[in-house]
């Protein structure tokens, strides 16, 4: 009995592959907008990665669940919590929850030129939210915590809108964000003992 011819190696098959698609003819005008079409993935891909690099703009990569249908009986998303608050290391955390269709509270003050956390749930279905002109935007999915660290440079009205269809209302859900210089916020934050909710 013969025996079999020993099985080819990865370089084997590769260099095989290479060769096959050599003898494949292409026309030149394909040739052309397969390159094009190369090169236009090649920019997409420099530009996700240069705006991981240098402008912070990247996936939320925690994991934190919660329960949407139990919120107002949180320790955290209940009523009286939402909204702009300091913690004891004078981090500024903002806490919102997204709901059909608004999120709440309604409008915030938050100051500029510091490093704001906001931590966003749902109470419903799917939203997502977006302040035009930043780098905060970020999907609000039921049963979990969404949370984005960022820093707005330039006191101004923003406004914050959801951007994931979730119903009939979904053009009407938008918010308001004030962004205020940095003393500023911080002599309204003293006055209202240190949560700005409105
Ligand atoms: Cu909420 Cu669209």
């Amino acid at each position: 009995m013969q025996s079999d011819s020993p099985k080819p190696t990865t370089k084997e098959c590769l260099l095989g592959l290479c060769a096959s698609l050599r003898t494949i003819h292409i026309d030149p005008l394909e040739k052309k907008w397969i390159t094009f079409s190369l090169l236009i993935i090649g920019l997409f891909v420099g530009i996700i990665t240069l705006d991981a690099l240098f402008h912070g703009v990247n996936p939320p990569s925690k994991v934190e669940t919660i329960d949407s249908a139990r919120l107002h009986l949180s320790e955290e998303f209940a009523e009286d919590k939402l909204g702009v608050s300091v913690d004891g290391a004078g981090n500024v955390i903002v806490r919102m929850v997204a709901g059909r269709y608004a999120f709440m509270p309604k409008h915030i003050s938050v100051p500029a030129g510091t490093p704001l956390t906001f931590r966003w749930v749902s109470m419903d279905v799917l939203h997502g939210v977006h302040i035009p002109m930043t780098n905060m935007s970020t999907m609000i999915v039921p049963g979990y915590v969404a949370e984005v660290t960022t820093t707005f440079p330039t006191p101004g009205e923003y406004p914050l809108i959801c951007n994931e269809y979730c119903g009939l209302g979904h053009n009407h859900m938008w918010s308001n964000i004030s962004v205020v210089a940095k003393e500023n916020w911080s002599a309204l934050a003293t006055v209202k003992g240190g949560s700005n909710n409105e």
